[in-house]
């Protein structure tokens, strides 16, 4: 495990969107993993300065995202859809048929996230993956316990995460459940590139530096792949928030 230690988040978010656009310049077919939540936003607001539509640099780029919340519609402000299209589809030129996000408001679910495996599968499997860090250790939303061969599937959300992303819901009907890739769909991906920012993220990094691997810790499990750099800082990231 590489690890990168930032003094400003938006330092961090510089790294990871150069790890993310040299990526796609040396393998301009590749296949994404790409996360949602605060931590990333910086990363995808640089990616976005640096190649708008017109540069075409996504022609040719897949992506899938880690998770969707279940029984939100797409169009919910609150969706990993939306925060997609707002943060990064709208502005680049993926083609959005190279766009995968489990559908949350599948008829079935199970049928779903069997689909979502198949397609990445498909795809020719995740080239790099970004993911953030939950303060849990959570990574998508496989919360602790979660067996490190786990694959996509529907998951409940514990009560800490509902209240971390409470303020995406403002009517007050926070999801319980989700879809996500499980950790070994993750742990599949060739290279991972994990972004923590925020003070409520050192626990978690400090657990993880630990090196105990333990289900009751996920974000463990990324010692047991052989490409994983983890880009972290304590900074906290409201000015990211209020640039968003
Ligand atoms: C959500 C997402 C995770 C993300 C986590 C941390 O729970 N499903 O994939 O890593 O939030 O988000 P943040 O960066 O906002 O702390």
């Amino acid at each position: 495990m590489k690890w990168r230690t930032f003094d400003r988040a938006d330092a961090l978010s510089e790294e990871a969107a150069r790890i993310f656009l040299q990526a796609i310049e040396s393998n301009p077919r590749i296949v994404l993993g790409l996360p949602t939540g605060r931590s990333p936003l910086g990363m995808y607001e640089r990616v976005v300065s640096q190649c708008t539509r017109a540069y075409r640099c996504f022609r040719d780029v897949t992506t899938f995202n880690l998770d969707e919340y279940a029984g939100v519609p797409r169009e919910h402000p609150g969706s990993y859809r939306s925060y997609m299209k707002q943060h990064l589809f709208d502005h680049v030129d993926l083609d959005p048929k190279n766009t995968h996000i489990p559908d949350g408001m599948a008829p079935d679910l199970d049928a779903e996230c069997v689909r979502y495996e198949q397609a990445i599968h498909n795809a020719g499997g995740l080239d790099l993956t970004f993911l953030g860090l939950g303060r849990n250790g959570h990574i998508g939303f496989n919360e602790p316990g979660t067996p490190f061969d786990s694959r996509t599937r529907v998951v409940d959300l514990t009560p800490s995460t509902r209240a971390a992303n409470a303020e995406f819901f403002p009517d007050g009907e926070v999801p319980s459940r989700a879809i996500t890739m499980g950790i070994g769909t993750i742990l599949s991906s060739r290279a991972i590139v994990l972004i923590a920012s925020g003070r409520g993220k050192v626990d978690a990094i400090e657990r993880l530096r630990s090196h105990r691997i333990d289900r009751a810790f996920p974000a463990s499990a990324l010692w047991n792949h052989s490409r994983v750099t983890v880009l972290w800082t304590a900074a906290a990231v409201q000015k990211l928030c209020a640039d968003a």
